[in-house]
């Protein structure tokens, strides 16, 4: 799906340049050019990027203390 339709830039881009460490929207725009026009697209850019990271977050487990052997 065209996330940005000035400069072609789609969701699967958005998540590639996520995957290869993009954390910011300024980045991502000089990384792909998305945002780079009208500015329309950021705020999906944005979610598409923050939902990416989100799902990769490794889970807090809670394991029980064991007593030191020493
Ligand atoms: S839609 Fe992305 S810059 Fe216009």
């Amino acid at each position: 799906m065209y996330v940005c339709i000035c400069n072609g830039v789609t969701d699967s881009q958005i998540r590639q340049a996520a995957a290869n460490g993009c954390r910011e929207v300024s980045e991502l725009t000089m990384r792909t050019g998305c945002g780079a026009t009208c500015g329309s697209c950021l705020d999906m850019a944005s979610g598409l990027m923050d939902d990416y990271h989100a799902a990769r977050r490794a889970p807090v487990i809670d394991l029980p203390l064991i007593a030191s052997a020493a």
